[in-house]
């Protein structure tokens, strides 16, 4: 079982789009049972809130759906419970990198820099830019490129 968790401010726009993504691929690739894909956000402002409108709308136009989804934040205790942790801009990763116990700190990762080529590159908040699109587009290629990495692992 591999458990991955993605991050970023709200958990309304990008996090919850990958957590969707990430769910509808390893379910296409047969691997549903294999892993264990939640999202978080590192504040409080929206928990308890459905995923954005924007970040709803792109998904069903991809053929994805988000059942029960709600934001919540991220917990100490996550940083013990996921493998890896993925932020969606510079910002998050320096606060998880700020609540995290050492121990735990190489889970953290940029989400874009499992991208060959696009690595260090922040996934920007539609929230702010409106472009859900674009958002889809690098979430489709970050979750991509790691569900290939973890299936050239051993998934056990
Ligand atoms: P997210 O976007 O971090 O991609 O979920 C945001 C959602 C809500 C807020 C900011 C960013 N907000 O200020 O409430």
């Amino acid at each position: 079982m591999v458990k991955l968790l993605y991050v970023c401010l709200g958990n309304i726009c990008r996090s919850p789009m990958a957590e969707a993504f990430m769910q509808h691929a390893v379910t296409k690739a047969g691997l549903k049972d294999k892993f264990q894909i939640e999202s978080a956000a590192t504040s409080r402002w929206e928990s308890g809130n459905p995923p954005h409108i924007g970040t709803k709308k792109i998904l069903a136009t991809h053929g994805i759906e988000t059942v029960n989804m709600f934001s919540r934040q991220v917990t100490i205790a996550d940083f013990n419970e996921f493998d890896a942790i993925y932020g969606m801009d510079r910002h998050n990763i320096e606060d998880l990198n700020s609540i995290c116990p050492t121990e735990f700190l190489h889970k953290i990762h940029l989400f874009m820099d499992s991208v060959e080529g696009k690595q260090g590159l922040d996934v920007p908040d539609p929230w702010y830019t409106d472009n859900f699109a674009l958002t889809y587009q690098l979430i489709s290629e970050g979750c991509s490129a790691q569900l290939k990495q973890l299936q050239d692992t051993k998934l056990d």
